[in-house]
């Protein structure tokens, strides 16, 4: 069978310098349109275009920002072999109905002499925080710096960085920026492998292990669900992703849902149980709620 040719997409348009990207804004605001952002990081996947759709579904332009933040990866982190492939991160951004891509330079992001940074402290506390040390710190730098450039009405990320989402919560909240931050829901390979970027690092037989991640904390959480002991689970599904084939486990844990407050008994409000672990040099994560 032949397939009908996919049907042209309009190049999206390039901001790369602060100017193009307001005069842009500038113009939608004159004609009364409510604006959205979605920062990324690029190598994008449909996790990265379900932000966008639901950016489109709040706001009547979206401009969605290609950034690899140097600031928020560690030294031993993979900054430089993080993927940059700007030309097919653009033609999924058109396709999902994107209206501008904005792809700053690294020099003009930081330029000489850049002594600013913020730090949201509490729910940047433990969980990642504590195993990628500065790594919120960059992140809450580099996204006060996108929202003051673009002044959305909306901003939206992914739920797979939970504890991400919280800091920028917190962020918008604390420092008065007019933004509402949205979270959308992680999207899943079909054997529920929550979609990253660092996906792409796998070997074959490390993308087989990879689904047990999701696997054990659906286990985990139903056990809790089901009244069982909150440490006794935690401690069950760690060693239940090691036996997996996972190298290392950086943390399994039961968080309140919003201060991500340690929980150590099943929860009688929202709880979120949150999971990084490694296989081979790849770290990967995901949460999900109880
Ligand atoms: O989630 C990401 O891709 C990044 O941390 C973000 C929010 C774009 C900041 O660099």
């Amino acid at each position: 069978m032949t397939h009908p040719p996919m049907a042209p997409t309009t190049p999206l348009p390039i901001a790369r310098e602060t100017g193009e990207l307001r005069a842009a804004i500038t113009a939608w605001r004159a004609e009364g349109l409510r604006v959205g952002l979605v920062p990324t990081m690029g190598a994008l996947h449909d996790g990265h275009l379900s932000l966008v759709r639901l950016a489109l579904e709040k706001a009547d332009r979206v401009v969605a920002s290609v950034f690899v933040n140097p600031t928020q990866f560690g030294p031993t982190e993979d900054f430089a072999a993080y993927p940059r492939e700007e030309s097919s991160d653009a033609t999924k951004l058109a396709r999902a109905g994107a209206n501008l891509l904005y792809t700053p330079a690294v020099e003009t992001m930081y330029p000489e002499g850049f002594s600013t940074t913020v730090t949201v402290d509490g729910v940047s506390r433990g969980l990642c925080g504590d195993r990628r040390p500065g790594h919120f710190q960059g992140v809450a730098t580099v996204v006060t710096k996108l929202l003051m450039r673009c002044l959305p009405d909306v901003a939206v990320f992914g739920e797979k960085d939970y504890q991400q989402l919280q800091v920028l919560k917190r962020l918008a909240l604390d420092l008065d920026i007019p933004v509402e931050v949205l979270g959308a829901p992680i999207v899943r390979e079909t054997d529920g492998l929550a979609m990253s970027s660092r996906n792409a690092y796998l070997s074959p037989e490390e993308r087989d292990v990879a689904p047990t991640l999701n696997r054990t904390l659906r286990r985990v959480a139903a056990d809790i669900l089901g009244g069982a002991d909150v440490s006794d689970c935690l401690e069950w599904g760690m060693g239940e992703l090691l036996k997996g084939g996972f190298s290392s486990v950086d943390y399994l844990e039961l968080r309140d849902a919003t201060t991500l407050t340690p929980l150590d008994e099943a929860p009688e409000g929202e709880a979120r149980l949150l999971v990084a672990a490694k296989l081979g040099k790849t770290r990967l994560i995901d949460n999900i709620a109880l």
